[in-house]
């Protein structure tokens, strides 16, 4: 996410102090972020900045408050020949939205899934000193920063833009690591600034259902459970923990299973604290599949997984 997108969303959201010690303003009526002047200046910036191949303008948004928000998120990918459209809305969170996009010809895929971060999440952004610790510690291709310097550290809105960015920064170079060691993930196919672009998991129907939404039969409940954790396994080997794995971020098509949404991912080195965590993972999934008679104790599962972890045999 560039600096300006984000001290836009500070001030929108009502972080950042006022400039020089000036007068703090009273409190006006809840100001919408597209309304906001800074977001307007920012949009009317971005309009500047020509685009080299105009032309983006999806039908889907006309008239959607958000439609500049979202345009200058996605646009990139248009200018970039990845997607042509956006077609529909697959999921809106607190966070985040989810579209289905048409693919450019060039990509040779029908549709791709693009995640769009809203300036909203800077106020949901995760300040616990576990999370802090694991991911200060890493540049964005998520390898160890080797001088110790910390990125991203310090409550300034400043700093909090970096902790920000650096976040969806680490997200993408988790999904990247773990897709390119095999994971059942959906193929990463870009990062810019606030949206992700990937492999849209779905049919001419729409996007795959959620695990918790579907009703599996006995038969391939078991494979699939051997096939999460096998996945579960793999994040370890790649020094990652999904830290949010449940049935609500996997996709399901008959027989396969699709993680997504590595927001919370951590990386264990150095975090002997992230153990809770992933133990809450294993569980949830144990939990899940007992339903359909796969029986797995999770407490034991999770210890077995984790002490190969550390003895280095994964
Ligand atoms: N690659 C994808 N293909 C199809 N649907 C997706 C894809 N990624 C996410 N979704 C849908 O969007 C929803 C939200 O995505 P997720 O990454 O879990 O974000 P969050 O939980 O933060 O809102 C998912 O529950 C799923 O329904
Ligand atoms: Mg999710």
């Amino acid at each position: 996410m560039n600096s300006d997108s984000e001290r836009i969303a500070d001030r929108v959201e009502g972080r950042a102090g006022p400039p020089n010690g000036a007068p703090q303003k009273p409190p006006a009526e809840k100001q919408s972020y597209e309304r906001s002047p800074d977001v307007q200046r920012w949009l009317q910036l971005q309009a500047l900045d020509a685009s080299s191949k105009p032309g983006f303008e999806p039908s889907l948004l006309a008239g959607r408050r958000d439609r500049d928000w979202i345009l200058s998120s996605l646009r990139h990918f248009y200018e970039q020949d990845l997607i042509t459209d956006v077609l529909h809305e697959v999921s809106s969170g607190k966070e985040a939205t989810v579209y289905c996009c048409a693919a450019d010809p060039a990509t040779g895929v029908d549709r791709l899934a693009a995640k769009v971060y809203r300036p909203r999440m800077f106020r949901s952004l995760r300040n616990d000193a576990v999370y802090r610790e694991s991911r200060a510690q890493y540049d964005q291709e998520g390898r160890p920063v080797r001088d110790g310097r910390r990125r991203g550290g310090g409550k300034t809105t400043r700093g909090r833009a970096t902790q920000v960015s650096s976040w969806i920064d680490y997200e993408f170079a988790t999904h990247r690591l773990l897709h390119e060691a095999g994971a059942d993930v959906p193929r990463p196919v870009a990062q810019i600034g606030n949206a992700v672009l990937m492999e849209y998991i779905g049919d001419d129907e729409g996007p795959a259902p959620l695990l918790h939404q579907v009703r599996l039969s006995r038969e391939e409940a078991q494979p699939l459970f051997d096939r999460l954790l096998r996945n579960i396994e793999l994040w370890l080997a790649c020094d990652r923990i999904h830290g949010d794995l449940s049935a609500y971020n996997v996709l399901y098509r008959p027989g396969a299973v699709t993680i997504i949404d590595f927001a919370q991912a951590l990386d264990p080195r150095h975090n002997p604290e992230v153990y809770p965590l992933f133990e809450r993972d294993v569980e949830r999934v144990c939990r899940y599949f007992a339903r359909y008679g796969v029986v797995a104790d999770p407490g034991a599962t999770a210890l077995d997984l984790w002490v190969r972890y550390m003895g280095g045999a994964l």
